[in-house]
């Protein structure tokens, strides 16, 4: 896979494209902590104890909140392809005094060191729309995540037509075939759903 892009611009699909890359300043900034608080969107889905995976975590504006909530014996994997949101990660865990969140910089397609089955919520916000290995990453989502385990999936709804990167709708409906939707729905920008996988039989 070729890693060349740099930016976050749609232009971005005329080049060579790669896995994309963010500022960390547009994933957590004031404006966005307005108008999605984590605590409320995290709110019903996380508890003590739970073990979380946060995929394409970016500077941690989700996997830290997660890893505060599940403290007192559950644990949180952060994983971002782009080593600077593993640095910031581990830096704001440090400055938190949270020592329950495990970073790798690596990809969501390649998460060998989670175990099988051992995720009780994957979060998968805005990671698909943003890499190649779309099934890479679905596959390893089915694989880490426990029988009637949670996951999280949202891609935004306006990319270029010609971005290798992008979810269109039939797509994004062929993902939550594979799973049993809890709830879903349409952003402004986004589409996003809570989805369960299935009991083991
Ligand atoms: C739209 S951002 C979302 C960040 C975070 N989920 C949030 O909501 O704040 C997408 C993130 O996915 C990461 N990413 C892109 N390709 C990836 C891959 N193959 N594996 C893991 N992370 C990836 C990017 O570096 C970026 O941090």
């Amino acid at each position: 896979m070729t890693l060349v892009n740099e930016g976050c611009c749609p232009l971005d699909a005329k080049r060579k494209i790669g896995d994309r890359r963010f500022r960390g300043i547009f994933l957590d900034n004031p404006l966005r902590r307005l108008l999605f608080p984590p605590k409320k969107f995290l709110e019903g889905h996380v508890s003590k104890g739970m073990i979380v995976a946060d995929l394409g975590c970016g500077p941690g504006y989700l996997c830290l909140p997660m890893a505060a909530a599940v403290d007192g014996g559950g644990r949180v994997y952060a994983v971002d392809f782009d080593e600077k949101q593993i640095v910031a990660v581990r830096k704001k865990a440090a400055r938190n005094g949270l020592s329950n969140i495990e970073a790798h910089s690596g990809s969501a397609s390649n998460l060998g060191f989670i175990p099988t089955a051992s995720i009780d919520l994957v979060i998968a916000k805005g990671l698909l729309c943003c890499m190649l290995d779309h099934e890479g990453a679905l596959r390893e989502i089915h694989r880490i995540i426990k029988p009637g385990g949670t996951v999280y999936i949202s891609v935004a709804r306006f990319t270029g037509r010609n971005d290798q990167r992008r979810v269109g709708k039939e797509e994004w409906e062929r993902i939550l075939a594979q799973f049993r939707v809890q709830e879903r729905g349409d952003g402004l920008t986004s589409r996003w759903a809570w989805v369960r996988k299935e009991n083991a039989v």
